[in-house]
């Protein structure tokens, strides 16, 4: 029997044998010399596994998960959760394409977006039923141009209220989406005062509300005060319409570990879907990080190490580019060696990227046992989501490749950019 070490809880892809870091029993290392590093590397296994949990957790309900696309956009992703019968959640024209890409029904697509332009609208309007199956609406303004687009082309289209519920979702200050003070969403008044203004025009249908209140969500409180509140408002926007609305979306934001973190129990956010909303024949959510983000690492050489008053530093092949949430958000990854060394003593550590930026923080005073010599591996752990998705080419760094390990078998998903990639669209 070979000897495991568990991880990531509750993921079982990312664990070691003997003292080798394998994805799925597949050596990490081995990989890192065939496609290089930096590297992200995927588990279709552990991809599958969420997807499972999540939908058994919602068995019985008429749920239609939409994957939030933007978590991780790779094609080779995006279809493993179609197979799985994932339909997404778009929040651009680029998204759509890749929707189209990989053939997510249209039926299961639905767009959100603040800031969705006229030209982009008018792509889609050219589409039956703008080739997804709602818009959320963000602004009066953008409700009056798609009423007066749909009118001009003749399209009829669905859209739902995306509803500002003005609750805190206690997560980071910077991924909170559902307050009053943030940018999205209509408020309880604007939705009510569209209905009764509006009402339902000829081409134009209201199918529902919508909210996302935030993202890395780990306490059912936020999810059931936004729940109840958005019932309340479904109920008063029936009253105005006159007819029940067609479904509601919950949005994203189911949490995840990222170094022990309790997470939210599903069966209870279930109960709290079931509670509210069991009258609705249709219930969309949109999960993003929860399907992917612990089914990713980020694996990355040492280049350098330096000694400090106070501190030592592990300088490292990647950077914020490749991974920017610690630098954006303050966020925290577990950071492991690839090859454990048993009888090697934890030292703490600065963790730096390779980027001319004060912020190129991965962590700092990390135990970590490395020895801080040139070409030693680690990984972040849980970076499937919003990792390579949000990764740049800060500094005129190529993008990194992407592999995905999926039933035993390897396959680079997303090739390595050059540096003719970078300088082409200036030539
Ligand atoms: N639906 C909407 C309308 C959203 O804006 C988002 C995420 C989701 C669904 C998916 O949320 P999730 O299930 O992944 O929490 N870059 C940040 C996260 C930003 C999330 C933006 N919106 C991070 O790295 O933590």
């Amino acid at each position: 029997m070979k000897e495991r070490t568990q991880l990531i809880e509750p993921d079982f892809s990312f664990y070691r044998v003997k003292n080798e870091l394998t994805v799925d029993g597949i050596p990490v290392s081995k990989l890192v010399e065939k496609y290089g590093s930096p590297l992200y590397v995927y588990s279709g296994r552990a991809i599958r596994e969420s997807y499972r949990r999540l939908s058994q957790a919602l068995k019985g309900l008429p749920v239609q998960i939409c994957y939030a696309m933007k978590a991780n956009s790779n094609l080779h992703i995006l279809k493993l959760l179609k197979e799985l019968g994932a339909g997404c959640d778009l929040v651009s024209y680029g998204e759509w394409h890749r929707a189209e890409a990989v053939k997510i029904p249209r039926d299961r697509r639905v767009l959100s977006g603040v800031a969705k332009t006229a030209a982009e609208l008018d792509a889609l309007m050219n589409l039956p039923q703008a080739g997804v199956s709602s818009i959320h609406v963000e602004s009066v303004m953008e409700f009056e141009l798609i009423v007066l687009m749909a009118n001009v082309k003749k399209r009829p289209l669905t859209v739902s209220f995306r509803y500002n519920p003005d609750v805190d979702a206690q997560t980071l200050d910077q991924i909170s989406t559902g307050r009053k003070k943030d940018k999205f969403g209509l408020t309880r008044e604007e939705i009510l005062d569209l209905c009764v203004n509006f009402g339902d025009d000829d081409y134009v249908r209201i199918g529902g509300l919508s909210i996302h209140i935030g993202s890395q969500i780990t306490k059912t409180a936020p999810y059931e005060k936004a729940f109840k509140a958005l019932d309340r408002l479904c109920r008063e926007v029936e009253f105005h319409l006159g007819r029940k609305l067609d479904g509601v979306d919950l949005g994203g934001g189911i949490g995840v570990s990222y170094v022990g973190e309790k997470t939210l129990p599903l069966n209870r956010y279930a109960a709290l879907v079931k509670k509210y909303f069991s009258r609705y024949p249709k219930i969309v959510i949109e999960p993003g990080r929860s399907l992917v983000a612990n089914a990713g690492i980020l694996v990355s050489e040492v280049v350098y190490s330096k000694v400090r008053p106070g501190s030592r530093m592990l300088i490292l092949d990647t950077g914020m580019n490749d991974l920017l949430r610690p630098a954006l958000y303050g966020a925290e990854h577990a950071i492991v060696p690839i090859d454990s060394t048993p009888d090697l003593r934890a030292k703490a550590w600065d963790v730096v990227g390779g980027i001319c930026e004060s912020t190129d923080y991965f962590a700092r005073g990390r135990k970590l046992a490395v020895e801080g010599l040139p070409g030693e591996r680690l990984a972040f752990l849980s970076s499937g989501a919003y990792g390579f998705s949000m990764s740049s080419t800060y500094n005129t760094r190529p993008r990194v490749a992407e592999v995905l390990v999926d039933r035993g078998k390897v396959k680079l998903i997303r090739r390595r950019e050059t540096i003719e990639d970078l300088l082409g669209p200036e030539a």
